[in-house]
């Protein structure tokens, strides 16, 4: 029997890089649900498919093939069997994904193909709607989250350390729409299950995270 860990939050929390590191430590499989959303959004883009243009999106969906990667200690992202890795974070998509994210369709088929996952083995799967839609009865849940302007603050760092040129106004009111849009949509709807446990990170280190997480998921799984 595989156990399932669920982690749910907004943008820029870190909930990709404590994610991955818990992930190692308890080897768990991890499952990064963004890079998916990321990859429709790619293919989509390659085929010049607007996000109102329905029947086009569910005939990019019927034969998608997604998989996720481990290769040395990155992960990789193969879409239809072509290395995406670098492609699904450009400011394009960052731009697009959340309005592609929000298609029925593309939702279904996303959640169809992580409950699949499953199958592989003992998960950490991390993403917006994975406690509340995608694996209601998750062994653990946890809601990440910090305060607006922290993950604006980490974002704003996060892109100059990789040479992206941006000011921390912006920074903050892109996030600001982000959230509105990913909170608002009629389907799946970023939010905290009921029975997750919340986490704020807004004054905590990467490793207090990580530490925290642990507990939580040792305390979870030994119920
Ligand atoms: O975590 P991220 O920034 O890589 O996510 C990319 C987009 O996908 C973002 O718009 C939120 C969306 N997403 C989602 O709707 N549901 C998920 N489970 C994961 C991500």
């Amino acid at each position: 029997m595989s156990f399932v860990v669920a982690i749910d939050g907004p943008a820029g929390t870190g909930k990709g890089t404590v994610t991955k590191i818990v992930s190692e430590k308890l080897n768990l499989i991890y499952i990064d649900t963004g890079a998916m959303y990321r990859a429709v959004t790619v293919k989509a883009l390659n085929n010049s498919i607007q996000p109102e243009e329905i029947d086009k999106i569910e005939e990019i969906l019927r034969d998608i093939s997604i998989i996720i990667k481990r290769k040395d200690d990155k992960q990789q992202i193969l879409l239809d069997g072509e290395d995406v890795t670098e492609k699904i974070r450009t400011p394009e998509v960052d731009n697009l994904v959340s309005r592609y994210a929000a298609i029925k369709q593309v939702r279904e088929k996303m959640t169809a193909l992580q409950r699949e996952m499953k199958r592989e083995g003992n998960i950490i799967m991390e993403g917006r709607d994975i406690g509340t839609v995608v694996f209601p009865d998750a062994d653990v849940k946890i809601y990440l989250d910090a305060t607006i302007e922290e993950r604006a603050k980490r974002r704003y760092k996060q892109n100059i350390e990789k040479g992206i040129n941006c000011n921390y106004e912006e920074v903050l009111q892109s996030l600001k729409e982000r959230h509105i849009l990913e909170t608002t949509r009629k389907i799946a709807p970023l939010k905290q299950a009921e029975d997750a446990v919340y986490l704020d990170s807004t004054n905590l280190s990467i490793e207090e995270v990580v530490k925290k997480i642990i507990e939580i998921i040792k305390m979870g799984v030994s119920k």
